[in-house]
Order: structure tokens, then sequence, then C-alpha cells
């Protein structure tokens, strides 16, 4: 509707004015306005200002905004450290970029995954993770059954195709990817390989997150033999895990198995998760217990910890849900206490 009144108010406007004056001033003004029109400047100066559109405006893509948020991941070193420069080098070269970014986050439960992709959607859009052109699969409901694979494939490689062709940059978050079937991302494989334009469309500038359970064990028994050798967690290096990731991700059952995304060697970075221990956890609670304005002293934090937190059988100090779980316990001693 509001759209509909400007685009008529403009035009009466122009209209109106015309008439005063001569043919070729008309002529002149004319071209100027189609001009206008076609350049979408009309648009973005109305109805853009007050509805959400995929112009600069709406898509501020502020990655400064995403490093103070990350501030709030703990024991995360290695997702700080490569998603950043992933990230603005795909946004500040968009007009060159021939690819679209794809990632894949790695991890055992409650290490942050969703947290970061969703600091991701609120950091590139104004309207944050609410934005029309932020789209989220849902693996394990969306995509239960091992033999609609294909067809959940070429629903999914319509879905991306049409919110490209609305805004190309859109960004895709697919949530339990290690929940979905083998095969189900064959289709997409066509977009996001060196295609940048096909039919008209352009997928050069679209970002896709793939978020999965898929090798964190592997990466727990990996960091817990690091450990061991005696190097410490903050020293430990993408390179340590990338292959692994990238392995596990192929061979194990799930989304990615046998997939052509990682034949074709399609996914930019595989970022691995690592697990939280004890300290970090108590860097959860604590922030939990700051949302409520609260300061637990030492026994309640470590009476939650010593009731919910349950560690890896191999090494015995990594937390088997991580931070999951604590926002629940905290709700109910705030609760409690009248908060
Ligand atoms: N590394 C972390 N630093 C700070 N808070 C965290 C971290 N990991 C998890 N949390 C907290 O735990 C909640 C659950 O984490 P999140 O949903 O991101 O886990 P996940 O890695 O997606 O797990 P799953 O694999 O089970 O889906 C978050 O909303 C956040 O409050
Ligand atoms: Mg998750």
């Amino acid at each position: 509707m509001a759209y509909i009144f400007f685009y008529s108010t403009a035009f009466s406007l122009i209209s109106y004015s015309l008439a005063l004056f001569d043919p070729l001033t008309i002529g002149l003004g004319a071209a100027a306005v189609l001009g206008a029109w076609n350049s979408d400047f009309l648009k973005d100066q109305t109805y853009c200002r007050y509805k959400e559109c995929c112009n600069e405006r709406s898509i501020p893509a502020n990655v400064n905004a995403l490093k103070t948020k990350l501030v709030d991941l703990y024991g995360q070193h290695i997702v700080k450290h490569q998603l950043i420069p992933a990230l603005a080098s795909h946004l500040e070269k968009r007009r060159d970029s021939r690819k679209s970014l794809v990632i894949s986050f790695h991890g055992t439960p409650g290490t942050g995954k969703n947290m970061v992709a969703d600091m991701i959607a609120n950091s590139i859009y104004a309207e944050g993770l609410r934005s029309r052109f932020v789209h989220k699969f849902m693996g394990r409901a969306e995509y239960p059954s091992e033999e609609h694979s294909a067809s959940y494939g070429y629903k999914i490689h319509d879905r991306v195709k049409k919110a490209l062709e609305e805004c190309p940059r859109s960004l895709f978050i697919f949530d339990e990817v290690d929940k979905m079937p083998k095969g189900a991302f064959e289709a997409l494989t066509s977009i996001v390989d060196y295609r940048s334009f096909a039919n008209g469309v352009d997928f050069s500038q679209a970002i896709f997150i793939f978020l999965s359970n898929t090798a964190g064990v592997e990466i727990s028994t990996h960091l817990g033999n690091l450990l061991l050798k005696g190097i410490l967690r903050e020293n430990t290096k993408l390179g340590d895990f990338e292959k692994i990731l990238e392995k596990a991700a192929y061979n194990l059952d799930g989304g990615l198995s046998k997939s052509s995304l990682i034949e074709a060697h399609v996914i930019d970075h595989f970022i691995p998760f690592l697990p939280l221990e004890k300290s970090h956890i108590y860097q959860c609670l604590n922030a939990e217990f700051a949302r409520y304005d609260m300061e637990p002293d030492q026994k309640v934090l470590d009476e939650i910890v010593g009731n919910v937190v349950t560690y890896d059988p191999i090494h015995g100090v990594f937390a088997k849900s991580g931070c999951k779980k604590l926002d629940k316990k905290v709700a109910v001693v705030a609760y409690q206490r009248g908060r």
C-alpha cells in the first residue's frame, strides 16, 4: 500500500510541475525522471526508507559489529580468527566476487554454532534474523526422510534460486545438516560452484552457512591429544583441524556425506567449534546471570555446574553439551529469587 501511495504521489507531483514548462523542458524532465526511475533511485528514496529492500540501507553488512558481538563467544579462538577475514573479504569485494561464500561449522552440541550464525545475520542485515533475506533451513524438522532426499534437493535449490532472484545478497543457514539425508544438497552444488550468473540470477554475492555436529567427537579427540602433548588450547590452529573436518563430513552420515559440495571443493571454510571446558561453562553461566542483573556466589555456580555438566569419556575435560541448557537452569534460580 505504502509503495503504491509513494509512487502515485511522486507521479502526480511530477506531472503537475511538468505542465508548467515548455516542451523541451518537459522532454528533459521526463528523461531525468525515467532515468531515476530505472536506477531505483526513487524507490530507494521513498518506499525503501520505510521498508526492507535489497540495498545498502537494509544490508549494512557491518563486520565491526560482528567483531564486537564475538567478544561474548567463549573458547572459540579459531572461529574468531577465521570468520572475520572470511566475511570481510567476501562482503567488501562483493562486486568482484566470482562465487558465493560457503562456510561449514562443525562441533559438539552447545559450542556456539547457532549463536555465531545468528550474530552474522544480526550484523549483516538491519532487520537481523527477522530479515526476509535471511533463510533458515531446519534439518531434522524439514527434511526428515532418507527416501525423499532428491525431492528435498530440488526444493532447496528452488527456494535458494527464488531468494537470490529477489536479493543476491541473501544469507542461507542450514541447521542440523548431519540430520539431513545424504544427497539433499546435490542440486545446490550447481548454484554455489563457480558460476556467478545463470539465467540472469546473480549467485556470487550470497552466503551459505552449514551447521552440524559432524566431526564434533573427532575435534574433541584431536584437541585432547594436542593438549596432552603440551600444546595450549589457544595455540591450536585451523590447520590442526581442517582436514579432519572435511574428511569426516564427507565420510560420515548426513547431508554432506559423499556430497558434490565437498567433491567439487565448493565449501570455502570448514570451521571447528572446539569443545568447551569447565572454565568456559563458568563464563557462560556468569553471562547468563548477568542478563538478569545477578551476580550469584560461587556456591550457586558450582552447584549448577556440578549438576548439569557431564564430560566426554575419552579425555574427561570437555563438557558434553557445552553451554546448552544453562539458560534454563539460570532462569529457575532467577525466578526463585524473584527476578
Ligand atoms: N562458545 C560459547 N560462548 C558463549 N556462549 C555459548 C557458547 N556456546 C554456546 N553458548 C550458549 O549456549 C546456547 C546454545 O548454543 P548454540 O545453540 O549456539 O549451540 P550449537 O553449537 O548450535 O549446538 P547444537 O549442535 O546442539 O545445535 C547459546 O545460545 C549461548 O547462550
Ligand atoms: Mg545448533
